[in-house]
């Protein structure tokens, strides 16, 4: 479990309850030096329940009750939905909100401040993923990395990518305009909803390399089915036949501990605004070391030809740089409550729902129920509902927010829920009461 890490973020000064009121009273009038006092005392009160609750792993109560807390939501939505943009804790709008105030106010003098920092974020980064920071690429979101990876690699007429049937548009596009730009070939292998175990997923994609393959492209958080797929297992197989590995971790970070060296993928693009907390536009893609050289960068200025390492594949022009320090304070809240306390909460959460939902007549889960092989996205469908009236529902009812996925013809379309650390076990029991009214109404 990683330790707390807190000295730093805790200055000796108290934010005072006038304090407080004066932040929700005043908004946008907040000076920087609260800002940082706010943020100070959200720290302390976490690092005190750490103290109390460490060891604790007791499904709601005090301590993930008052994590909830420490997060902006409105109306009091329940955020049952992390695809496209999750919900972001007060410490990192805290610093979004000063570092942009700081940038607006003195706009030169604030690059000294600011290139320091994306230094920090980039090791905090490299760490929090466990890469070298040359290999930690800080870009936009994941549909970059990807369209970076696709066209960044010398593939011509026949020369094959594989890709899984459940991949996201931001994966799949990338490879389309590839294939007609250069008449590359894209070869479909379907997965299963779920597939049973590793083999039954690493199998088929061994079984349709050809000696064109050049590459496979697939998601590491399927967003159709909730499946973690094996990557690493995939990695071993495709390695030893010379293929290289890219996957999309669109929700993965923040939601999984992620290892890099231990995946042994080639390249990783992940998008932390998801389930991470930061704010949107900033994006992660990792390119390991040794397949560098196999990539070429495709937004090129200054420093595209001699940066080594990572910096190559950034020369991206002026950033929204105090996008990039908040994520340096999203990892900072992480790290705080500790990343496999996190995925192990969030896996919970995930557990409980499939094991209540399975008891439900009609329900199909989507899903894994292996640990493995999933995360905190769950999808299912209930024969005989429409999945969109479940989503309206639970809106109207509960005020909880989930989606629909998939397509009909393909047999996949489904809702699908994801359980982050502050949905609580009461929230679920909601959906779930929602769920088995609906069914009680049924036909
Ligand atoms: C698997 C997957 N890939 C890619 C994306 C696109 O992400 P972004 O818009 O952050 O680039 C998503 C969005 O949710 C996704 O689920």
């Amino acid at each position: 479990m990683n330790t707390p890490q807190l000295k730093s973020k805790v200055p000796s000064t108290s934010f005072s309850r006038r304090d407080f009121v004066k932040y929700f009273a005043a908004g946008s009038a907040v000076s920087i030096a609260s800002l940082s006092r706010l943020n100070a005392s959200i720290y302390q009160s976490v690092t005190s329940l750490n103290q109390k609750y460490i060891r604790d792993e007791s499904p709601d109560g005090v301590y993930w009750d008052a994590l909830r807390k420490h997060y902006l939501f409105q109306d009091d939505v329940i955020m049952m939905n992390n695809g496209t943009v999750g919900p972001m804790p007060k410490p990192v709008f805290n610093t979004l909100v000063k570092t942009f105030r700081r940038q607006c106010t003195n706009p030169y003098d604030v690059y000294n401040f600011i290139s320091k920092k994306k230094n920090e974020v980039r090791i905090k980064l490299a760490q929090f993923i466990n890469a070298s920071p040359d290999e930690t690429v800080i870009n936009r979101n994941t549909t970059e990395g990807m369209n970076f990876v696709a066209n960044g690699l010398d593939m011509g007429p026949g020369d094959e990518v594989l890709i899984s049937d459940m991949e996201h548009p931001g994966g799949i596009h990338p490879w389309k305009l590839k294939e007609k730009r250069y008449g590359i070939a894209i070869k479909e292998v379907p997965i299963g909803l779920p597939p049973k175990n590793v083999n039954d997923f690493v199998g088929p994609f061994e079984k349709a390399i050809s000696s064109k393959t050049k590459i496979i492209s697939i998601s590491h958080t399927v967003f159709i089915s909730g499946l973690i797929a094996p990557v690493k297992e995939l990695c071993a197989m495709a390695h030893k036949k010379g293929v290289l590995v890219v996957a999309d971790g669109a929700h993965a970070i923040g939601m999984l501990n992620l290892n890099m060296k231990d995946m042994g993928v080639d390249f990783y693009a992940t998008s932390p605004y998801k389930w991470l907390g930061a704010p949107t536009g900033v994006g992660v893609l990792y390119v390991k070391k040794e397949v560098q050289d196999r990539l070429w960068p495709t937004i090129a200025s200054s420093g595209w030809d001699s940066h080594e390492g990572a910096k190559k594949f950034e020369t991206l022009g002026q950033r929204a740089d105090p996008i990039i320090v908040a994520l340096g304070e999203a990892m900072d809240f992480q790290n705080v409550l500790g990343r496999e306390r996190i995925e192990r909460r969030i896996k919970a959460l995930a557990g409980h729902l499939k094991k209540e939902l399975k008891k439900i007549p009609g329900v199909k889960l989507h899903t894994s129920e292996d640990p493995n092989l999933s995360g905190g996205l769950t999808a299912f469908s209930i024969e005989g509902i429409d999945p969109q009236k479940i989503v309206n529902y639970v809106r109207e009812k509960y005020n909880i927010v989930v989606r629909t996925v998939g397509s009909k013809e393909k047999g996949t379309y489904g809702v699908r829920v994801s359980t982050p650390t502050y949905v609580s076990y009461s929230h679920i029991e909601l959906f779930l009461e929602g769920i088995k009214t609906l069914v009680s109404h049924k036909g």
